[in-house]
């Protein structure tokens, strides 16, 4: 490839980082580097109670149990999405009702969502898609209008605000992602917010494979044992000492990924001409920071994303589609789902393209890519 879609960030103290954590650190979780990275936390953005876990599927699977759904109970998750929320919302018994989007930012319709609620409905995981922000005023108030619980699936949305709010802990519960191709990563990690402290407790006991270990190392407890049902969903210190040089960094990582996306912005926006009405570019609502993790376009049709994928690909310029929509997935269509029960969530399917966008990118990368965007759109009929 001449342009790759992602390279991970190096930062220059990890290989240090990870040396200490393996010969001086104790290597499961909440040793040093755990503790360095709430203090990171903290700082960065006000959040002191959070748990780190080996991923957001895991941290979304806990902030669904706390839910304490009862079988026959529903959860409404976008259908543009990654089948975690799902996921872990029929694995503690409840069913997921799938939705539609917003065709602007790909992020779940409130008004589609307003009319998926029943009595059964206990709460909505919205998707933050691509770092940009869901309206949370608008999800907030709708959830509190119906006493509807809240969970950010903010995977992809590490260090992304809504107007001055990060992302994760608006919700009553928050999920992040340090999966390999996340803007921070540390191969997989994840890490499980919530904004009432008062469930932080049972948190870490489920956390814990549903026993008091935790208040045992604090020495709240003098022996402990199993309290519910739970798992083992503990980030190891290694993947901690990683993250934390991540983060230490995290203003020069979103700097750089801003300056990709702005670059590719900027360029294609004075080519709108010569876009020809076959692409439209991606929209930031004024209400959202993002953490730039995706930069995409928008095809008029399939025929044109397919064609403009495959000759980028041919010109080793390596782009993606995104996600298959939970509705039209085999399992989705099992579960009752037809492609156009949820027209936006096939739009975006069908038509949008991510270009490649990391830190290790220049402007004249930017360029290149573009160049050869506005070739393959030239060729189009
Ligand atoms: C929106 C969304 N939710 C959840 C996940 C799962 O994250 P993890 O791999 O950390 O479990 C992803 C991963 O790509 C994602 O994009």
């Amino acid at each position: 490839m001449i342009v790759n879609f992602y390279e991970r960030y190096q930062p220059k103290e990890q290989l240090g980082f990870m040396e200490d954590a393996l010969l001086a650190d104790f290597l499961s979780t909440d040793g040093k580097y755990t503790n360095l990275l709430k203090k990171h936390w903290k700082q960065s953005l006000g959040i002191e109670e959070l748990l780190f876990t080996p991923s957001a599927t895991a941290a979304l699977e806990l902030a669904v149990q706390l839910l304490a759904l009862a079988p026959g109970d529903e959860v409404i998750i976008p259908s543009y999405t990654f089948p975690s929320a799902a996921n872990a919302v029929m694995k503690c018994g409840g069913t997921p009702v799938l939705c539609d989007v917003d065709l602007m930012t790909k992020n779940i319709s409130l008004e589609a969502a307003a009319s998926k609620i029943t009595k059964r409905t206990k709460a909505i995981i919205p998707t933050h898609y691509a770092g940009i922000s869901c309206n949370m005023d608008q999800l907030m108030t709708l959830a509190g209008d119906h006493q509807l619980g809240v969970i950010e699936d903010a995977a992809q949305a590490v260090h992304s605000l809504y107007a001055d709010k990060p992302l994760g802990t608006i919700g009553d519960f928050g999920a992040y992602s340090f999966h390999h191709t996340k803007n921070f990563s540390c191969g997989e990690g994840g890490a499980f917010l919530c904004k009432d402290p008062s469930y932080m407790d049972q948190g870490e006991i489920i956390r814990d494979n549903g026993t008091n270990k935790a208040q045992f190392y604090k020495q709240k407890l003098s022996d402990y044992s199993w309290q519910c049902a739970g798992s083992n969903y503990m980030m190891s210190g290694a993947c901690a000492a990683l993250l934390y040089a991540q983060l230490l960094d995290y203003e020069v990582i979103t700097e750089k990924r801003k300056a990709v996306f702005d670059a590719y912005h900027e360029i294609l926006t004075a080519s709108a001409q010569q876009l020809e009405g076959k692409v439209s570019l991606m929209n930031v609502p004024g209400y959202s920071t993002p953490n730039y993790h995706i930069y995409y376009i928008n095809c008029n049709d399939s025929e044109t994303r397919d064609a403009l994928r495959n000759g980028l690909l041919a010109d080793g310029i390596d782009v993606r589609t995104h996600f298959i929509p939970l509705h039209l997935s085999d399992f989705g269509r099992a579960m009752g789902y037809s492609a156009m029960d949820l027209p936006n969530c096939f739009s975006v399917y069908a038509t949008l393209l991510r270009l490649p966008i990391h830190t290790e990118m220049t402007r004249t990368d930017c360029e290149i890519v573009t160049d050869f965007l506005m070739k393959r759109v030239r060729e189009i009929e």
